[in-house]
């Protein structure tokens, strides 16, 4: 019999569900929150309360869109964590219903595992074992990927995430969140031409921190002489922290990669749309002999798909949770 499973992703402030069967994607459904672009940032409770009013309406636009009705579903998964508590809740209670409802199991879904799998969603894909980059707003990770279900994080930021990073910038450029595919798009009118620093940090470790804080002395200097100066050389700006972030990414890649001798090589989380990125990965691929693999711009941002692909393995597994679950703040891959 077809195993039908129906996920929903909510850990941040994108309300997703998505259709698996049979190896196959039939829908990923995805609501986003505009709402929180007027605060600077996502507001873990206004975050919460849109889940609410999205979750209903996304998860009949994927049955929907799947041809697919809620009497033949095998089970349904869920995000249990990492996340926003409020926000995940809303996820882990919904799944709760529906499976009591529907007299079905439940699977629970870390968050970062499902970003690396994310790439099974379609073909082509890495084979085992290969490297992840998995660079989110919350995080950013070097996963050393044994097996669907066998992964292990070797690097790890020590401080803010590589899409902090990029909109923690854009606060500071005045530009409104999510900032990352903003300085994205104007990065690609300007040149690399302000130089600023690398972090002297150790093994496969990453640190933004201090990126973000040479940018800020830096623009804090040059508005002192223009108060036009972020105006005036946007693009510039842009390109050379987008640079500077990119490389910082790159270096450790290369160093995973020369460290445990793997060339299968993949990048996942939302900051794996970025375009600088995607080229770099390209180009170090065929200068290194690696085998890189991007995933679709869907499946790189959060998505329900990617929590699918995971339920399934867990799924064959037999690995089901029960009703006595609930979400995780904090929840680390390969553990
Ligand atoms: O994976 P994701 O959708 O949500 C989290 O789990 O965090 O990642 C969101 C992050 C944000 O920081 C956003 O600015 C960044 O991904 N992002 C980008 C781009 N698209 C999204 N950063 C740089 N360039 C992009 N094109
Ligand atoms: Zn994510």
């Amino acid at each position: 019999m077809a195993v039908t499973i129906l996920a929903i992703e909510s850990s941040c402030d994108d309300t997703s569900a998505a259709i698996w069967q049979d190896g196959k994607i039939l829908s990923n459904c995805v609501a986003n929150q505009d709402i929180h672009q007027k605060y600077g940032g996502v507001v873990p409770e206004v975050a919460s309360r849109a889940h609410q009013e999205n979750i209903v309406p996304v998860v009949h636009q994927a049955l929907e869109e799947a041809g697919i009705d809620k009497s033949k579903l095998s089970a349904v998964a869920f995000t249990k964590g990492p996340g926003l508590i409020g926000s995940l809740l809303v996820g882990v209670s919904f799944a709760k219903g529906l499976a009591l409802s529907l007299g079905i199991p439940m699977l629970e879904v870390n968050h970062m595992r499902a970003h690396v799998l994310a790439h099974f969603a379609e073909a082509p894909h890495p084979s085992f074992p290969f490297l992840c980059l998995t660079v989110s707003g919350g995080h950013t990770q070097i996963v050393l990927v044994k097996d669907f279900l066998d992964m292990e994080v070797i690097g790890t930021t020590i401080d803010d995430a590589a899409g902090e990073a990029f909109d923690k910038t854009g606060k500071l450029l005045d530009l409104p969140y999510p900032a990352g595919p903003l300085i994205d798009h104007y990065a690609k009118e300007g040149k690399a031409i302000y130089p600023f620093p690398e972090p002297k940090i150790e093994g496969l470790d990453f640190s933004f921190s201090g990126l973000k804080t040479s940018i800020l002395y830096f623009l804090k200097k040059e508005l002192k002489n223009n108060p036009d100066f972020i105006k005036e050389n946007l693009a510039d700006i842009c390109r050379s922290v987008q640079d500077r972030i990119v490389s910082i990414l790159i270096k450790k890649l290369i160093r995973a990669s020369e460290q445990t001798g793997i060339q299968e090589i993949a990048i996942a989380g939302g900051v794996s749309a970025n375009s600088g990125l995607r080229q770099a990965i390209g180009e170090t691929g065929q200068e290194k002999g690696w085998n890189t693999y991007i995933p679709r711009f869907e499946y790189c941002t959060d998505n329900a798909a990617m929590i699918a692909v995971t339920a399934y393995y867990k799924y064959l597994k037999g690995e089901f949770t029960d009703q006595s679950v609930t979400a995780v703040a904090r929840w680390k891959v390969g553990i």
